[in-house]
């Protein structure tokens, strides 16, 4: 199919995996990995604004991944506070707004300092719409949502009667974000792994044997052809 007659996905989510396996084909530790890793994220946002995505979210950090070694851990944050702190620059030069989504709360101050700092500076962009989940758990997300619903109901600021799945959407993080058309996951892993559960209801799932340090364009290609595969058989898939 001509890559013109595409339809492209108008918010794609990925899980980046494979950093480690990737560095350790090389002889490599496994930080090289995350490190090219992170490279293949700034490249990926250009290339799938320039084929129009609007929306794509990366799972950076997970909740679970608190349990990974302490040295490997640091190694992650190191890195995602030097992504942070230059993506200020890169936001403004490429046009994006950068959203980051998950409990910010449990991350070191100056995180989030960068973080609001971030965020900030890049709310008015135009161009395409970043969410980095970073301390990001599907179900940690509709429990901190669940308690500040609560606690209104509690308050009798709200009725119970008000809560519906509308009504939901404004307290989880991606609040203002349409839900993921397609999910990509790199390395052959074939899980979930509590990314995004409210909002890939309906979303199409694709999965590829390649390490996330090289998915590139091409790559990226592929998935939107399966999309398309997909969608040309089902129509609009609910
Ligand atoms: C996935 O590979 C790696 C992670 C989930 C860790 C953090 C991701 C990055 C550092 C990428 C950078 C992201 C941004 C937004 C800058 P893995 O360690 O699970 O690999 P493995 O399964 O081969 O061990």
């Amino acid at each position: 199919m001509d890559s013109t007659e595409l339809m492209i996905p108008n918010h794609i989510a990925i899980i980046l995996d494979g950093n480690g396996r990737w560095a350790k084909k090389r002889g490599m530790p496994r930080n090289y990995g995350h490190t090219q890793g992170s490279k293949a994220v700034e490249q990926i946002c250009e290339d799938a604004y320039k084929i129009g995505v609007k929306y794509l979210t990366v799972y950076a950090f997970s909740t679970e991944n608190w349990k990974r070694p302490k040295e490997e851990v640091e190694a992650i944050m190191k890195l995602l506070r030097s992504y942070l702190k230059t993506s200020i620059k890169t936001s403004e030069k490429n046009n994006m707004k950068v959203r980051v989504i998950g409990d910010k709360s449990k991350l070191s101050q100056d995180i989030q300092d960068s973080i609001m700092k971030l965020e900030e500076s890049s709310k008015k962009n135009t161009g395409l719409n970043l969410q980095v989940a970073i301390n990001y758990g599907g179900r940690d997300e509709l429990v901190r949502a669940i308690k500040s619903i609560s606690l209104q109901v509690k308050d009798h600021t709200i009725d119970l009667n008000d809560i519906d799945e509308t009504f939901l959407e404004d307290y989880i993080d991606t609040r203002g974000i349409p839900d993921p058309d397609l999910l990509i996951r790199t390395s052959g892993e074939t899980r979930l792994s509590n990314f995004m559960l409210w909002q890939m209801a309906y979303t199409e799932f694709y999965f590829t044997d390649v390490l996330w340090p090289d998915f590139n364009k091409v790559e990226l290609m592929k998935a939107i052809e399966y999309y398309n595969s997909r969608t040309r058989k089902y129509g609009s898939v609910l």
